[in-house]
């Protein structure tokens, strides 16, 4: 069983020691988007009130008891503090009161690990393989050789392509998250009506997306307030289209430098349709896992612990989290 709440959404979920899911609870929280991003402790607060609840849903749904649990997961970095010690707490609570073992779990990891699960959809797909994160806090491609870690091949220099996706949505007056929202304005617009910045000029497997908000903010400035309105749809296509550019440019790099022929892809913009398809067409071999596995949840988390050294009762009473990457990512 395994909690993560590194972030606004809480979440539990039960895999099993092969990887099938037998239950992925994803509560969001829904109360950030009135400040346009979330609130740390407007998020730790929810999850206080949430992760009770979501494990229990979560045990509901697999149709088991904390009793059958053999493992209890947590997200312990990187991520909000105040969120992270919630879901911490909570699985401490849960493991001793029955001394089960703990696996501390990094996020990212479990990132990558999603594609080691089961769906319907598709088989795990075994190491070796390219994996290209993209997701609100983090951007990197890395090569991923076993199942518990991963060699880090480029990253972003800035912001993280969510962040850029969520900016520039912000922009154009969408609700934030953005990504759901400018993928569905996008489709009823022209993604060549403007050329925004890919950063092909950066060499290697570095990602930047800084200039690509001023470049939006620029253009909605020259466009006017009344003719920007007017092609929005052509702005958030456009937008959205170069951020895909700049992805799949690394990818491809990257795909060539390493010899790689399978690539996998996770983080929260991974769930966008258009960057799907692009990637697809990039290899013999592409996982796009199912949307729901691609944001943040805790089906991963549990993924990821089964190849984490579970830490003994009553040793991880005092386990921190940590905020940034132990990976410094
Ligand atoms: O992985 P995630 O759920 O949380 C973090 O760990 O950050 O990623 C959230 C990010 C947000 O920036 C959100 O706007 C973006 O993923 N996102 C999308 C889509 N759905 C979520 N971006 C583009 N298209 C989408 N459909
Ligand atoms: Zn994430």
């Amino acid at each position: 069983m395994a909690i993560e709440t590194s972030c606004d959404d809480t979440c539990a979920a039960v895999v099993t020691g092969d990887g099938e899911i037998k239950a992925n609870v994803i509560s969001s929280q829904g109360v950030h988007d009135r400040y346009g991003g979330v609130v740390p402790e407007v998020a730790s607060r929810h999850h206080l009130e949430l992760a009770t609840p979501v494990v229990d849903d979560a045990l509901q749904r697999a149709e088991i008891t904390l009793d059958d649990v053999d493992l209890v997961a947590v997200t312990a970095g990187p991520g909000l503090v105040g969120a992270l010690l919630v879901g911490v707490a909570t699985a401490k609570g849960i493991a001793a009161a029955r001394q089960l073992p703990l696996a501390p779990v990094d996020h990212l990891q479990g990132h990558v690990a999603a594609n080691f699960l089961h769906t319907e959809d598709g088989e795990p797909l075994e190491p070796p393989f390219l994996c290209l994160i993209a997701s609100g806090g983090h951007t990197f491609l890395a090569r991923v050789d076993g199942h518990d870690g991963f060699t880090v091949l480029g990253q972003t220099l800035d912001d993280a392509a969510g962040e850029a996706i969520d900016k520039g949505a912000r922009l154009l007056g969408l609700p934030f998250p953005g990504g759901p929202h400018l993928e569905k304005l996008a489709r009823d617009g022209d993604p060549d009506a403007f050329a925004f910045p890919t950063s092909s000029k950066l060499g290697g497997l570095d990602f930047s997306f800084a200039g690509l908000k001023t470049a939006l903010l620029y253009k909605v400035r020259d466009l006017g307030e009344a003719e920007a309105q007017k092609r929005r749809a052509d702005l958030a296509a456009a937008y959205q289209h170069a951020i895909v550019e700049q992805l799949a440019l690394r990818v491809r790099r990257a795909l060539k430098d390493t010899g790689l022929d399978r690539l996998a892809i996770g983080g929260g913009v991974a769930a966008n349709g258009p960057l799907r398809e692009r990637l697809s067409a990039l290899a013999p071999t592409v996982k796009v896992p199912p949307r729901a596995l691609c944001t943040d949840n805790a089906a991963m988390i549990a993924s990821a612990a089964r190849y984490v050294e579970p830490v003994r009762f009553p040793d991880y009473l005092g386990l921190e989290v940590h905020a940034t990457g132990q990976r410094a990512l």
